[in-house]
C-alpha cells in the first residue's frame, strides 16, 4: 500500500482510489484566533498552501466551519482550479456560534447544506472526501451515527461526495459506518501523547483504511516532554520533527495533516520529519504516552 516518494517523507498512501503524500496539511491554522476570521497574515496564508502543493503535497485537511468560510476561501484563492492529483478532504457535522463555539450540526438538512456549502467554497462540483464530525469539542461521544451517515452516503450515491469518513469518532463509531458504507479514513486526535486509538489504528492498519490524526504537534497546546526534548536534542532534531517521524514510523496507514500558518515551519516540518528514529529512540519515546 505504501511506496516510495523521492520529495516527501513517508511515501504514499492510497486515498480511496488516489496516492496521497502521507505527509500532508492541516488548513485549520490558517484562520484568525480560535479559528474565526481572517489570518494575520494573508499573503503568507496564501503562500503556505502554494508552497505546500509546490512541495508534493496531495493531501489537504480543511472544514468549512474553518473561520467560518475563511480557510475554504484561501484554498480557492490560492490553489483553484486544483492540480489532478490534490485531495482535499472536509469536514461536516458542526457549525460555529457566534461565540467561536462548534456546536453540533448533524441533523440530515444541517448536513446537506454544509456539504453545499462546501462546494460553493471551495469551488468543486465534487468533494474528494468528507468526514462526518462526531462527538463534541471534548472528544467522541458514544452513541448511533446512522441517520447523519446514511445522509452523507446518500450525497454519494448522487454523485456530489467521492469518498467517506468520519472524525472524532469512538471504535464502535467507526465499525457501524464501516457497516453502512466503505470509509477510507478515520480522523481522530492522536499524538506520541495521546495514545487512546493504538489498537484502532493498528485494526484499520490491517483492513486498508488511513488514519489521520489531528493534533498531530499537539494543537493548541503544543506537545511538551522531557523525553522528547531529550531525544531530539540526541538526535539534533527538534521535538516537532521527532513528534512527526515518529507518527510515520507508527503504522503506514497514519496520514499527517500538521498545521501551520508559516512557510518556514512547514520547510522545517518536511524537512524534520525525515529523521531517522532508532530502536533506542523509540523505546524512549514508547514511555511518552503510556
Ligand atoms: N477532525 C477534527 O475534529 C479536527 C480538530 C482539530 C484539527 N483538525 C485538523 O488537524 C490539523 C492539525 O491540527 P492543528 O493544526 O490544530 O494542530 P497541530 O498540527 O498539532 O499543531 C499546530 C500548531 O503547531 C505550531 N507549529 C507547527 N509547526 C511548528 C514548528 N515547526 N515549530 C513550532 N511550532 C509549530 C503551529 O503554529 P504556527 O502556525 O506558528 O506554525 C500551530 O500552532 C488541523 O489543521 C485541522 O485540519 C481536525
Amino acid at each position: 500500500m505504501t511506496t516510495t516518494t523521492p520529495r516527501l517523507p513517508g511515501g504514499t498512501w492510497t486515498l480511496g482510489d488516489r496516492p496521497v503524500s502521507r505527509f500532508g496539511y492541516g488548513a485549520m491554522q490558517l484562520t484568525g484566533p480560535w479559528v474565526v476570521g481572517p489570518p494575520k497574515d494573508h499573503d503568507e496564508a496564501v503562500a503556505v498552501l502554494r508552497d505546500a502543493v509546490a512541495g508534493g503535497i496531495t493531501h489537504i485537511d480543511t472544514a468549512e466551519t474553518y473561520g467560518p468560510r475563511v480557510v475554504n476561501e484561501l484554498l480557492h484563492e490560492a490553489l483553484h482550479p486544483y492540480a489532478d492529483g490534490l485531495v482535499i478532504a472536509t469536514k461536516v457535522g458542526a457549525r460555529r456560534d457566534a461565540r467561536g463555539g462548534w456546536p453540533t450540526a448533524r441533523e440530515p438538512d444541517q448536513l446537506r447544506a454544509q456539504v453545499d456549502d462546501n462546494l460553493e467554497t471551495l469551488g468543486v462540483d465534487v468533494l474528494d472526501l468528507v468526514n462526518l464530525r462526531l462527538g463534541d469539542a471534548d472528544g467522541p461521544v458514544a452513541g448511533p451515527i446512522a441517520p447523519a451517515f446514511e445522509t452523507l452516503v446518500d450525497l454519494q450515491q448522487q454523485g456530489i461526495i467521492r469518498h467517506l469518513g468520519v472524525s472524532n469518532a469512538t471504535p464502535d463509531q467507526v465499525d457501524e459506518a464501516r457497516g453502512i458504507a466503505p470509509i477510507v479514513s478515520v480522523q481522530n486526535m492522536y499524538n506520541l501523547a495521546n495514545r487512546q486509538d493504538d489498537p484502532l489504528i493498528d485494526r484499520l492498519a490491517a483492513e486498508g483504511v488511513a488514519y489521520v490524526p489531528f493534533f498531530p504537534l499537539g494543537g493548541f497546546s503544543p506537545l511538551q516532554s522531557e523525553v522528547l526534548s531529550t531525544v531530539a536534542a540526541r538526535l539534533g532534531s527538534t521535538p516537532m520533527s521527532v513528534a512527526l517521524a515518529w507518527l510515520l514510523r507508527r503504522s503506514p496507514n497514519i496520514l499527517l495533516i500538521p498545521g501551520t500558518s508559516s512557510r518556514a515551519h512547514l520547510s522545517e516540518n518536511i524537512e524534520g520529519a525525515t529523521v531517522v528514529l532508532s530502536d533506542n529512540d523509540l523505546l524512549d519515546l514508547e514511555g511518552i504516552g503510556g
